[in-house]
């Protein structure tokens, strides 16, 4: 347990729970607002965000902040981004549940001192280890799940989206449902 970021990112930063820390170039902590109320998570660091050491910076992350400029949301200002593992999985495969487990306590960290009121879990990954195993995106997608005081909500992750573009319009309505449960549960965030 750590009761400050900077002693927990210090510490994260030189994880070697798993054999995701030989490959990695940058360990991606997480970007935003540590004391924001919404917490968005992914799956794992893609190429460019081993790189930059910061999540959703490629073309997905482009289009995420879209979604995000939409609905009045800003990664630098009104949110946190993380994801479920800190290091990229080579060939972006999936990363294992061993490395999930490895890594997730590093995330339940991270949510214990933000102590969000909101977390969104971008794609199957996220949504299947953070709200049910048997998570289905296409169906569940937008609904809002409380689990231990924090509202949890899955959406389509952004790589998703660029593949399959037809599901944008569903992704923008999950976005706005957000926005409208922001403004019944956050004191903060605009
Ligand atoms: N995909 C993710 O799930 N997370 C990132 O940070 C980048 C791409």
């Amino acid at each position: 347990m750590y009761d400050n970021w900077e002693a927990l990112k210090t510490e994260c930063m030189q994880c070697r729970k798993c054999g995701l820390c030989e490959t990695r170039t940058n360990l991606v902590f997480g970007v935003g607002n540590e004391n924001a109320e919404v917490l968005f998570v992914g799956e794992g660091p893609g190429e460019n965000e081993d790189l930059q050491g910061e999540p959703f910076v490629g073309r997905g992350g482009q289009l995420l902040d879209k979604f995000l400029t939409a609905v009045d949301l800003d990664r630098k200002k009104n949110i946190y981004i993380a994801n479920i593992v800190k290091c990229r999985p080579p060939q972006n495969r999936d990363p294992k549940p061993e490395e999930q487990d490895a890594c997730i306590d590093w995330l339940r960290e991270q949510t214990r001192l933000m102590r969000p009121k909101i977390i969104v879990c971008l794609g199957r990954i996220s949504a299947q280890k953070l709200i049910s195993p048997d998570f289905k995106v296409t169906k569940q997608h937008g609904e809002f799940i409380e689990k231990g005081g924090i509202l949890f909500m899955g959406t389509f992750h952004p790589a998703a989206l660029l593949r399959n573009p037809l599901q944008k319009p569903d992704a923008l309505e999950d976005f706005l449902a957000l926005k409208k449960k922001i403004k019944e549960v956050c004191q903060r965030t605009y």
